[in-house]
Formats: C-alpha cells, sequence, structure tokens
C-alpha cells in the first residue's frame, strides 16, 4: 500500500468519525428471531408517514422493506417526487441520503440506519481539494471554460461547488447525456470523483481519446500535471475510483469465457478501462439488470458488479445462468452496513417518539448542491 492510499485510508477514517458511527446502543441481536416481525410492525405502524428507500446493492433483509427500490437515480427522483411522507429511511449510504435529504422538502426528514454507511469513493474528493484544484484551474486561465461534473457519489459540499461553477451532478445512468450538456456549455469537463466512469464515459459514449484525458492527483502539487497538460486536455479526471468496481480485470473476463463457454460480461461503468472496453455489455444498475431480466431463457452472464445484487439476479434469474464475474467474493462493506437490526433500531426508535441518525445538510450547501441536482434531473 503506497502512501497516497495510507493518506485516503486516514481521511476516510476521520470522514467516518465527523459523521459519527455509533448508533445509541438498542439495536438488536441479528440473531433476535423476532426481528422480521418487529420490522413488520414498525413499519406498519408508522404506515403512509414513513417512505423506505433501498438501492438495489443492499441485503435482501433489507431490500425486502423498500417501498421503492433503485439505483442512485431512480431513489433521487423517488425522493424529490414523493413530499408526503414525513420521514425516508434511505437504505444506502450516506451520499444518496443527503442527496434525498436536499431534494425533499424541509418537513420532510431522511434517515440513515447506521451512520457508518459510507462512501470509499465519494471520500477520495473533499471540498478543500477540489477548491485548491479549481484554484489551480483559475490561475491558468481555463476554469471559466470549465464545467464541473461530479458523479452522484460524492459529498454534498462537492455537489454544492458543482452548482455553483456552473456545473452539474451525474449518475452512472445519464453520465453521457451530462457530460454532452458539460462540452456544449464549455470546452473542458472536469470529472469528479470517479476517475473510471469519467474516462469510460469521455472515450466509450463521447469517442475523445484516452489522450484527451489527465489524471488530477490530488495528493500532488497541480494534481501532478504541467501547465500545459492542463490547458491541453478535455477531460480532466479526478483520482478516485470504487474499491469494489476496481477489483474486476481482464484476467476475470478471460477466464470467466474459459470456464463458461458462451457467457456474456455486463459490467458496471465504474469497472476499469480495460474491463469496460472487454465486456459485452456496460450498464448502469438499472441497466444491467434490465439487460439480465429481459435476456432470452439460457443465456449466461458473468456479471461485475456489486455481489448483493449479482445474488439477487440469479436467484430472480432461475432460467438464466447468472454468475459473478470475479472468483472470489467481495460486498461493498459500506452498503452492508445496514442490515435489519439497524432498520428495526431505527424505525423503532421513531414509533417511540425519537429520531435517530437523521441526514441533515447545512442550508447553505443543500442550496447550491440542489441547483446542481435539478441540472441533472432536467437533463433531456
Ligand atoms: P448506481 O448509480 O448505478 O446506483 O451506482 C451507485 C453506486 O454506488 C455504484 O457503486
Ligand atoms: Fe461506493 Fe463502490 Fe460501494 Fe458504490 S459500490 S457505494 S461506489 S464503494
Amino acid at each position: 500500500m503506497g502512501i497516497t492510499d495510507l493518506l485516503l485510508l486516514g481521511q476516510e477514517r476521520d470522514l467516518k468519525s465527523e459523521r459519527g458511527v455509533s448508533c445509541d446502543g438498542a439495536l438488536p441481536a441479528a440473531s433476535d428471531p423476532d426481528l422480521v416481525a418487529r420490522a413488520v410492525a414498525a413499519k406498519a405502524s408508522l404506515g403512509s408517514r414513513a417512505m423506505i428507500l433501498g438501492h438495489h446493492y443492499q441485503r435482501d433483509e433489507v431490500i425486502n422493506f423498500a417501498d421503492i427500490r433503485g439505483d442512485s437515480f431512480k431513489l433521487a427522483q423517488a425522493a424529490a417526487d414523493n413530499s408526503s411522507a414525513e420521514f425516508i429511511f434511505f437504505c444506502g449510504v450516506h451520499f444518496m441520503a443527503e442527496s434525498a435529504d436536499i431534494l425533499t422538502t424541509a418537513n420532510q426528514k431522511v434517515i440513515l440506519p447506521d451512520l457508518a454507511a459510507g462512501c470509499s469513493m465519494a471520500d477520495m474528493a473533499t471540498a478543500t481539494q477540489v477548491d485548491t484544484a479549481w484554484q489551480v484551474l483559475t490561475k491558468l486561465g481555463v476554469a471559466g471554460k470549465t464545467i464541473p461534473i461530479t458523479y452522484m457519489n460524492s459529498s454534498a459540499a462537492i455537489k454544492a461547488f458543482t452548482g455553483k461553477n456552473n456545473g452539474a451532478v451525474c449518475t452512472s445512468s445519464n453520465a453521457a447525456r451530462a457530460m454532452r450538456w458539460a462540452f456544449e456549455k464549455g470546452e473542458k469537463v472536469l470529472f469528479l470523483p470517479d476517475q473510471h466512469l469519467g474516462r469510460n464515459t469521455a472515450v466509450l459514449s463521447l469517442g475523445l481519446k484516452l489522450e484527451d484525458c489527465i489524471l488530477w492527483n490530488p495528493w500532488k502539487p497541480n494534481g501532478g500535471l504541467t501547465d500545459e497538460q492542463i490547458k491541453k486536455a478535455k477531460v480532466i479526471l479526478w483520482r478516485g475510483h470504487c474499491s469494489v468496481h476496481g477489483r474486476f480485470t481482464v484476467e476475470n473476463i478471460k477466464d470467466v469465457k474459459i470456464r463458461l463457454p458462451g457467457v456474456q460480461v455486463l459490467v458496471h461503468p465504474e469497472c476499469q478501462h480495460d474491463v469496460v472496453s472487454n465486456a459485452d455489455v456496460v450498464g448502469s444498475t438499472e441497466v444491467i439488470i434490465k439487460t439480465v431480466k429481459d435476456s432470452p431463457a439460457g443465456t449466461k452472464w458473468a456479471v461485475g458488479t456489486e455481489l448483493n445484487l449479482v445474488q439477487r439476479l440469479a436467484n430472480e434469474n432461475p432460467d438464466k445462468e447468472v454468475v459473478f464475474l470475479d472468483k472470489t467474493v467481495c460486498y461493498c462493506s459500506t452498503m452492508n452496513r445496514i442490515d435489519l437490526p439497524h432498520l428495526v433500531w431505527a424505525m423503532e426508535s421513531l414509533v417511540g417518539g425519537k429520531l435517530v441518525n437523521q441526514i441533515k445538510v447545512e442550508a447553505e450547501v443543500a442550496r447550491y448542491a440542489k441547483v446542481a441536482l435539478e441540472r441533472m434531473l432536467a437533463l433531456p
């Protein structure tokens, strides 16, 4: 592990302690045989006052209680569209709950059942680092023609920076549309914080060359780049990645094609560029689900995304063969922090009159982050 990774780990820990990682000790035991019944009872007692949103990467025990299942885009839309539920239990990760808070009305409260459910990728870009990068672009006279696009997987502060500087949020479902939109408004894109989604979108969807993209390392002066490189680049990619999707390799693809003749490889665009380039189909979480669901019986799929979802796809499509692309299993550990004990604890606390783990974005940050989120929701 290099010094940069160690610094990133330290930074992640700081962010986690800022968020607070504990609940108040009344967490039911995972072995409690009444857990499902308790969840059913608490949900029934809250009735239409509460809505449960569940990201597709959540555990089955949690997703079974979701009123709406979706990828991050669909869940952001669901939060924006619902102004009646007073409480929104967000079963996903911190940045998604922040976005839900920003998009809902002032009277609605968003609850993240475990505050430790963060996202290591989102933690790879801090507001201070992004401000420093922007100062460099300003000094070089290119900030005025650069449009920031930030992936949904970023803090509210980064979304606010994006909103203030004429940019938009994107998700894996609409990254290509967002990048095209940005190039209609400016000459360069600063893509935060996932280098792989940014590179895959620029090269495979917009037809740019790999050489048009440069990588900004937030831990090095000038991003580790020369002034000339920064001035020449069309896309400035932030050096962030997903530790789950970044694991898949071209070796995994070669291996599964030998093990399962006729298999098609389907991956999320957060995977590395060579993996995405060698896959048969690439798509957001919703596209992955639809592709498998709509494929003919008997087809075989090796899927490169989070394991909870791949296992669910295998169970829900018994007429097809669905396998995980990697031979070793790997869940998103932070998505998995939300389990049934935490959901039951949060719901029962509310039934008892106590609001726990509310996610509340500071008003000024929320104002500008909302601008960037609404630009995304309005993309054609
Ligand atoms: P989606 O935008 O596909 O929901 O992905 C979110 C995420 O965290 C992927 O790792
Ligand atoms: Fe973050 Fe990756 Fe987990 Fe998605 S899968 S929440 S990007 S760490």
